[in-house]
């Protein structure tokens, strides 16, 4: 760690900070859908068997790079994967926005209507998008401690207590029941090697490995750490709030459903969140103050990723481009603000415009989601198990053998790491570029 490095400066608040990282668009708005498109509750249990054989291990592994911090990584992680996102995020604050002053409850159309015109209105989606950046940018201005760390700290402590009320509306819906089977109750017969690495894509997407994030924020913590205690506690809060944003939108989808006679759309996609929803709101009791608390959790949740995002480019340029934080900042703001406007008209003025045949949105989530994601996972994982001599690995990991992590569990961990995860990582990857 460099001598003028910040650190984190409690554990509790790195542990939040790191949290806040994995805990966001991927929970609330992609975890649900994903496991509605993929049978429901196998989909979980696959979920979770991937997440601990294949993605903590890479996750303890960027830690562990990270902290040790004598390979610099924004060399290797200097790719613009942070400027992909800021769109959807920008979609998330329009629809708080709107949920504040009423006007999403009392649009009297259907919201797939709704949807198309806030994404094709030629300025409004660069608005929401710009407020978004610059709300992250003032953070991240603020340093490690007083800005990352104090924020994250706050925000997932809100966001939390603002779920669990969502999820108490959501439960005590008549014929709510039939939703929690569905995420509960496994259908064996579902599963295809399609839903495992929908499973394995979705775990790496939201334990936000493969983008320096980790790699990042990990370089801010202690020596002492427990760097496998640690990822473990974070692998835990970001799978536990994935299946309570479950149980915030499945169970509502299927009683609305039972009360209308319709059929439970929870296979609706990527509209789900901003498509289905807010029609599910509209037609339950308190359904406006759900709302509100639902968009208020996505934009919190969104914010906390983006902070560890953008800290990886900002990071970047004051330590190599030897810029000061703040300025660091503003050169990331524009960065990121010139990919995120011709990704937030995309839909309106620029739909015309593309890069090899898709639109500069999908040209963005194409390259980050299916291309640098993915690479980032491998290099990193080749990187540790490969690179890394084994006796430094097992170094960092043991804090030196101060720790008592029993060897063989360090052993699984770095062959998990050395063979498994480069495999199924490439599976995915082939399977994205491919299929
Ligand atoms: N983990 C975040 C989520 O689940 O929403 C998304 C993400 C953030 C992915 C940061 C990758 C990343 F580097």
């Amino acid at each position: 760690m460099g001598k003028n490095r910040e650190t984190f400066g409690s554990r509790m608040g790195m542990l939040l900070a790191m949290a806040g990282s994995a805990i966001g668009l991927g929970n609330i708005w992609r975890f649900p859908y994903t496991l509605g498109e993929n049978g429901g509750a196998a989909f979980l249990l696959l979920y979770v068997l991937m997440l601990v054989f294949i993605c903590l291990p890479v996750m303890i592994s960027e830690y562990l790079l990270g902290r040790r911090g004598e390979s610099n990584p924004f060399r290797t992680f200097r790719n613009l994967a942070p400027g992909s996102k800021w769109y959807w995020i920008g979609w998330s604050l329009k629809y708080l926005a709107n949920a504040v002053t009423g006007s999403l409850m009392s649009y009297g159309a259907d919201y797939g209507d709704y949807f198309q015109a806030f994404i094709s209105n030629p300025w409004k989606p660069l608005l929401y998008t710009m407020m978004f950046l610059g709300l992250t940018g003032l953070i991240i201005a603020l340093g490690v401690r007083k800005g990352i760390e104090r924020m994250s700290k706050i925000m997932i402590g809100v966001l939390f207590v603002i779920i669990v009320l969502v999820v108490i509306r959501s439960l005590t819906l008549p014929g709510a029941l039939e939703g929690v089977k569905y995420m509960f109750v496994p259908d064996f017969s579902k599963v295809t090697a399609q839903t495992c690495i929908a499973a394995m894509g979705q775990a790496f997407f939201s334990l936000s490995i493969g983008c320096g994030c980790i790699l990042t924020y990990a370089s801010y913590v202690d020596k002492k750490e427990n760097i496998a205690g640690s990822a473990g506690w974070i692998a835990f809060f970001d799978t536990g709030f994935a299946v309570i944003a479950g149980l915030a939108i499945i169970p509502a989808v299927y009683a609305i459903a039972l009360m209308n006679g319709a059929d439970p759309n929870v296979d609706a996609g990527p509209g789900l969140v901003f498509i289905t929803l807010p029609g599910v709101f509209k037609a339950m009791p308190l359904g406006g103050v759900a709302a509100l608390l639902f968009f208020t959790a996505l934009l919190l949740a969104a914010i906390t990723s983006a902070i560890s995002l953008m800290e990886v480019v900002v990071a970047f340029i004051i330590e190599e481009l030897h810029k000061s934080r703040a300025v660091a900042v503003v050169l990331c703001f524009i960065l990121c603000g010139v990919v995120g406007m011709f990704c937030s008209l995309s839909f309106g003025p620029l739909k015309e415009m593309s890069l090899f045949g898709l639109s500069v949105f999908d040209f963005f989530d194409y390259i980050t989601s299916n291309i640098m994601l993915p690479v980032g996972g491998l290099l990193l994982a080749v990187f540790a198990g490969w690179k890394l001599k084994k006796a430094n690995y097992m170094d960092e990991l043991t804090n030196g053998g101060t720790l008592g992590i029993p060897r063989w569990l360090a052993m699984t961990v770095f062959y998990l790491v050395k063979f498994v995860a480069p495999i199924a990582i490439s599976v995915i990857f082939l399977n994205c570029i491919l299929g």
